[in-house]
């Protein structure tokens, strides 16, 4: 059905004067949004500006408390996520919600797996061979029987992807699915992206990496504070007018760091090993010093981490902590004063049903509480203390994080660990999820712990972010350390090329 005015076919899909209100929390305030067949529509704000909101929306797991959702022009109610599905609308989610118990293949078709025989069984040599022509598709290398809690973060997104493809979706809906991928698996990911365009899909993208978006999208609309603020091709943007839109002011370019005098060596690791994980893994970090810890994902960075706070077990070497020797156990590697910020905040992160104060508080325990009675007053202080340094977006401490933007939880994650005062901090990607103006904040504050006298250990796939930060540099390959480089011979091409072993496509 073609619009009398715009002589275009309808949306496929559009929401018209949308809001949802949660408890006090406005999300949504009267928004506007259309797809149309074949465009890739990108939707932008900060966190907590509610885009994953819409995202809900859309996809029939909230119901908007004003104005109409419209199919092809004809309003349409989705009370679940099945009727949403059974009109065509298929979505990644933020964080993967898969089975863990289940194979690849079994969460791909989950629900609809072929069956054969009577009393139909399902037809599991099917299922697997379908699977793995998805996945083909998709240039993703993965068994189809692996089980998926085995899975890496980014090869669980694949599967979800698989997921979606394998629905035929008329609208495709992805909320921050690039995060966690090397720069060859976002290219992948934009290749199929592209070519579900092609063929006619609705695509709406939500990202935080404005370079890529304007490399991807056709049209981008801005919600800010739950508004609507603009929606326009993707053309009439550059970065920065699109950062403007977003933040309702400008935002200062990346953080340049200063970097000043270098103390005692307060984190020693040598010759740390995880057997077939990692190996040979040597570095120190001093006082007042940043290291970073670049490579690809699945490099084998986070492994190292972990082994180095006593999550995992080593099969060699040894880790000293300001002083402390023989560091093996978290409870040891905390006392001897280090914090770890790790990487999976769904799983690891924060405990999302306890208010946010809870959350501050648990790694500190000792001293929120007197005689082991813990001190509410004072767990909600230092929580507010921490949450207004870092502009987390919540409507108090006592909310549960499970209510937050996935950007916000993040920054619960961080406010725990720095509440700690740690004299060595590991950052397992700490600005993953976070917006523009929030990750030059987090920038600003790394910078200053350091300056303080703390010492950090930075891994981020954000290769501008480990360049500006980062002292010195350590990248990694395999489960090796394949390059030491000092601030200033650490650049973008000798990074990569120790990073990949041929030299991925970076997406421009
Ligand atoms: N179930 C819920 N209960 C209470 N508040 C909620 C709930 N879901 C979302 N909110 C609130 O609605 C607002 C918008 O959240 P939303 O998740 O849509 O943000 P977002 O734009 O996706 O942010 P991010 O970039 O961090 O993912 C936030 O203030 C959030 O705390
Ligand atoms: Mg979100």
């Amino acid at each position: 059905m073609l619009d009398p005015q715009t002589r275009r076919a309808a949306p496929v899909l559009e929401a018209r004067d949308v809001s949802k209100v949660f408890g006090g929390t406005v999300a949504l305030d009267h928004v506007d949004l259309s797809l149309y067949a074949g465009e890739i529509h990108a939707l932008m704000g900060e966190n907590g500006a509610g885009k994953s909101t819409v995202t809900r929306i859309l996809c029939g797991v909230h119901r908007p408390d004003t104005g109409v959702l419209l199919i092809d022009g004809e309003p349409v109610e989705l009370h679940s996520p099945a009727a949403a599905q059974e009109r065509d609308i298929a979505i990644l989610h933020q964080e993967p919600s898969l089975f863990g118990d289940l194979d690849v293949a079994e969460n791909v078709f989950v629900g609809r797996q072929p069956k054969h025989g009577r009393p139909p069984r399902i037809d599991r040599r099917r299922m697997r061979a379908e699977a793995a022509r998805l996945l083909g598709e998709l240039g993703v290398e993965l068994d189809p029987g692996a089980r998926v809690a085995d899975l890496s973060l980014a090869e669980a997104q694949m599967v979800e992807m698989a997921s979606a493809l394998s629905r035929d979706a008329r609208v495709l809906i992805v909320d921050e699915p690039t995060a966690a991928l090397t720069p060859g698996e976002v290219a992948d990911l934009f290749r199929v992206l592209r070519g579900l365009r092609d063929r006619g899909v609705a695509v709406l993208f939500i990202g935080h990496r404005l370079e890529e978006i304007l490399a991807l999208a056709d049209r981008v609309t801005v919600l800010r504070d739950g508004r609507f603020v603009d929606s326009q091709p993707v053309g009439f943007y550059d970065e920065a007018s699109i950062i403007r839109a977003m933040v309702g002011r400008a935002v200062e370019g990346a953080y340049v760091r200063e970097r000043g005098e270098l103390g005692e060596v307060l984190l020693a690791v040598r010759g740390l090993a995880r057997a077939g994980v990692f190996s040979d893994v040597d570095l120190e970090v001093r006082a007042g010093e940043i290291v970073g810890l670049a490579g690809l994902v699945g490099a084998g960075r986070t492994e190292v981490a972990r082994t180095i706070f006593g999550i995992d077990k080593r099969s060699a070497g040894s880790v000293e902590i300001a002083g402390e020797r023989d560091v093996a156990t978290p409870q040891k590697a905390m006392r001897a004063g280090l914090g770890f910020v790790p990487e999976d905040r769904q799983h690891e992160g924060v405990a999302v049903e306890l208010p946010i104060s809870a959350n501050v508080a648990l790694p500190i325990l000792g001293r929120v509480s007197s005689r082991g009675w813990l001190r509410p007053g004072r767990e909600r202080r230092l929580a507010r203390e921490w949450g207004e340094r870092l502009r987390l977006k919540a409507r108090d401490v006592s909310q549960a994080p499970r209510e937050l933007s996935g950007g916000n939880q993040q920054k619960v994650v961080l406010a725990k660990w720095l509440a700690t005062d740690p004299r060595v901090l590991i950052l397992d990607e700490p600005t993953r999820g976070v917006d523009v103006g929030a990750k030059v904040e987090i920038h600003r504050l790394v910078d200053e712990l350091a300056r303080r006298g703390m010492a950090i250990l930075l891994i981020s796939s954000d290769l501008p972010e480990v360049l500006a930060l980062s002292d010195r540099l350590l990248v990694m390959r395999e489960g090796r350390v394949t390059a030491q480089l000092g601030h200033a011979e650490a650049t973008p091409e000798r990074v990569m090329q120790a990073a990949a072993a041929e030299v991925e496509a970076v997406v421009a």
